[in-house]
């Protein structure tokens, strides 16, 4: 099997065969989902527990379903009525879950890292569900099967990836994964919303959203990350849209096949016209929440492969089997 990770904690650690033998079992898994075929067996002996310290919709839900799916026996904790109000620390939570033996551990946090160090702390495989601006490698990872399946191939596309890329861990994952896989990638912003030394990561740059559409065969928008701003990064919302948002006069630079993503949640009216992101014949919106569901059991029945091999050979190697 070409997927050796032992956590899912972002894209960076991915080889491009990994990336695509997991596309491929979610690809497996959506049309199951479609037919209405479970597999309660493949993670029928295992506990996920899920800690979202951030608040989300798409990402709880989807690994909720997904382990459910799959047959886990799936918790998820309500941090904001958790101990960790009362002064405990993230490792410390991750010690005292880690006694209860969970066999995935799915992760949200507001801190770039703590998933990692997290990671280091547990016998558990570990999921990041997104960590500060750092990645969200399922939601690259449900892009890139969106994208897959819309245009019948994750390579030698060009990708706009537009909006607030600096405050994106979305837009981080993205541009790795997209590289990886050997795309072209543009991201369109204006400067203050640009990390700076972003052109080292192979991507072209651009503050003129008309000629950087031009031509391109995906266009990705972004949410401006609000609570991570300390200052006053835009003008104003309405002048944000005129420049930035994604209407019908933007989008006719693109393709005229150019397929129209957003992670979610939208702004409307802020990043993208509601007519656009309501269009079935150009948003995909909506089948990015549904690859969603297909990418996360993926990603959970590959790790809890690797997971059993490895407690497998610990057992081998201390007598017991
Ligand atoms: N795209 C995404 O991560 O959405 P949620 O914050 O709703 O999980």
């Amino acid at each position: 099997m070409s997927f050796r990770a032992r956590h899912l904690l972002g894209i960076e650690p991915l080889a491009p065969d990994e990336i695509t033998t997991l596309l491929d079992l979610a690809q497996t898994y959506a049309e199951d989902n479609r037919a209405g075929r479970t597999h309660r067996d493949v993670l029928a002996d295992m506990t996920q527990i899920n800690m979202y310290f951030e608040n989300s919709t798409r990402t709880q839900a989807s690994f909720e379903l997904a382990g459910k799916k799959l047959g886990a026996d799936v918790m998820s904790i309500a941090m904001q009525s958790s101990s960790v109000k009362k002064g405990e620390t993230l490792i410390d939570t991750a010690l005292t879950l880690n006694a209860m033996h969970p066999d995935l551990l799915v992760v949200r946090h507001p801190s770039s890292g703590a998933v990692d160090l997290l990671a280091q702390k547990v016998n558990a495989a570990v999921l990041n569900a997104g960590d500060g601006r750092h990645e969200h490698p399922t939601q690259a990872l449900l892009d890139a099967l969106t994208i897959r399946r819309a245009k019948g191939r994750i390579h030698r596309l060009s990708v706009a990836i537009c909006g607030d890329i600096a405050h994106s861990r979305v837009a981080r994952s993205n541009i790795m994964l997209l590289g990886k896989m050997e795309n072209r990638v543009r991201l369109i912003g204006p400067p203050t919303l640009m990390p700076a030394g972003i052109a080292e990561f192979g991507v072209e740059v651009f503050d003129n959203m008309e000629k950087g559409l031009e031509g391109v065969d995906v266009v990705m928008m972004l949410r401006l990350q609000k609570e991570r701003m300390d200052g006053g990064f835009i003008p104003s919302e309405r002048e944000y849209f005129h420049r930035y948002g994604l209407d019908r006069d933007k989008l006719a630079r693109a393709k005229p096949d150019a397929i129209v993503m957003h992670p979610g949640p939208m702004n409307r009216g802020v990043e993208i016209d509601g007519t656009i992101a309501d269009d079935i014949n150009r948003s995909v919106i909506q089948t990015q929440v549904e690859m969603g569901v297909a990418v996360r059991m993926a990603a959970m029945d590959l790790l809890a492969q690797n997971l059993r091999a490895a407690r497998a050979q610990t057992a081998v190697a201390a007598g017991t089997r």
